[in-house]
């Protein structure tokens, strides 16, 4: 059996043979078929816009790879700095490569006095720190002007190493003020994630000792969102990558994108939905309210996984280490009886729709303290890395600027109308 398919344009009786290679077709072959009839493929649901070689996922068998390495491997053994390693460079770091780039990333996490002072210290009093988040990491590219240089190594290595460093200290910085804390500077004896919890909760002991297993917590948390191949968010960086824009300014479009609520967004509107929920009593009225269509079950979907989605069990153990210090969190209960309604019903069944990542990670960074709206920016730290790891392949891919068609359905041409020959 070949592994070809084969398009006839039936207007002409022209055919073309076209090969399958790893499991997609190339749109070359169609085009020059049919020039000028274009895939109408809104969301981009069957349209593989790359060839990527840094994560692996299977929707339907609920399988997720960074570089071939499983997510469940990774969140027991490793640690977000190794990953982050994992997802740019393709490989494990061996000791003496770990060491140096731990070294590096520990060595950029402070912020330009200006960023904070000048920049941040300029918004609103009750600016959502995702926003901020966003406008900071734009304004980066304004500090380091070798950002531009995206084919030189070094500068490219530089801006990575910034970026991934600096996110904990930006998203503390936030969060600080937007409760009216002084901002705290990075404690570089500290390991990344232990140093990002002193930044956040630190008051006036000179050195901020976290509980070891919210450190772990947050470190597996960061694994599993550090990346999740084409999704909008880092599709969004390749979009802006792909027009050689510096990487602050592709990845603070690609963190614009993760802030609404479909994507990045969708923990803090479980919570918010779980609260609203309020009692165990409410949950069945409130499916009957989904499977109306007058509300979505926050957490539950995704456009890949059409299973459960492998990070949400590891999530599910993570949460029980996290209750174990900081106490249950009083959702937790109406989540549960959620999933466990929902994974039973017909409605979730016949479409697939499984808890995703979302849906107990708001409860474990509730738990931990942290307001509702700096979940999306505690998605944004690890994702980074991600985003860079996309972002350099496509540079070395060479890819081409996206620029995709459209079908055109408005008017044909039509003559201007002078304003006083309208209708009112
Ligand atoms: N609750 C109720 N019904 C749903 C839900 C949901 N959460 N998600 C999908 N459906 C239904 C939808 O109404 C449709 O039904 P029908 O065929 O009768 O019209 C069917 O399932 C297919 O939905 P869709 O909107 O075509 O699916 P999609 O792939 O475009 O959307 C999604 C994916 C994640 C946007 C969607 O599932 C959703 O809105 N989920 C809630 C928000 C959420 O949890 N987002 C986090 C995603 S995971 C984090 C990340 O990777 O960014």
């Amino acid at each position: 059996m070949p592994e070809s398919i084969t398009i006839t344009d039936n207007r002409t009786g022209q055919s073309i043979e076209i090969p399958i290679e790893n499991g997609g077709v190339s749109s070359a072959a169609w085009e020059k078929l049919l020039p000028g009839v274009w895939f109408h493929d809104p969301g981009l649901t069957a349209t593989a816009m790359t060839e990527s070689a840094v994560t692996y996922l299977d929707g339907d068998a609920g399988i997720l790879r960074y570089r071939g390495y499983p997510i469940e491997q990774l969140a027991e053994e490793s640690t977000y700095l190794e990953v982050a390693y994992l997802l740019l460079k393709g490989e494990l770091p061996n000791q003496t490569q770990y060491d140096a780039w731990s070294s590096e990333i520990t060595h950029h996490t402070f912020i330009h006095e200006n960023v904070r002072k000048r920049f941040l210290d300029g918004f609103h009093y009750d600016a959502h720190p995702m926003g901020m988040l966003v406008s900071a990491i734009a304004a980066l590219s304004t500090f380091y002007l070798d950002a531009k240089e995206i084919y030189d190594p070094a500068a490219r290595e530089k801006q990575i190493v910034r970026l991934i460093a600096k996110m904990p200290t930006l998203a503390a910085a936030a969060h600080r003020f937007s409760v009216g804390m002084p901002f705290v500077y990075p404690d570089n004896e500290l390991p990344f994630a232990a140093n990002f919890l002193s930044m956040m909760w630190k008051v006036a002991e000179p050195h901020y000792k976290a509980n070891p297993a919210l450190v772990r917590a947050i470190d597996v948390l960061f694994i599993l969102h550090a990346d999740h191949e084409q999704n909008c968010s880092t599709t969004a960086m390749r979009t802006v990558g792909s027009a050689h824009a510096d990487p602050y300014s592709s990845a603070a479009a690609a963190a614009a994108a993760l802030y609404g609520p479909r994507h990045g967004g969708a923990n803090e509107a479980v919570v918010r939905m779980l609260t609203e929920i309020g009692s165990i009593e409410n949950v069945a009225p409130y499916i009957e309210a989904v499977k109306s269509g007058k509300t979505r079950l926050q957490g539950f979907g995704h456009r890949v996984y059409k299973n459960y989605d492998p990070r949400a069990r590891i999530i599910k153990k993570v949460a029980d280490d996290v209750f174990e210090v900081t106490g249950i969190n009083p959702l937790l209960d109406i989540a549960l009886k959620l999933e466990d309604v929902a994974l039973h019903d017909e409605y979730f069944i016949s479409r697939r729709l499984y808890p995703n990542v979302d849906f107990y990670s708001g409860l474990i960074y509730q738990a931990m303290g942290f307001p509702v709206a700096m979940f999306p920016v505690l998605f944004a730290i690890p994702r980074v890395s991600g985003w860079l790891a996309h972002w350099s392949e496509l540079l070395d891919q060479d890819g081409k600027i996206v620029r995709p068609r459209q079908v055109y359905i408005g008017e044909p041409e039509r003559k201007y109308v002078p304003m006083d020959q309208r209708e009112s």
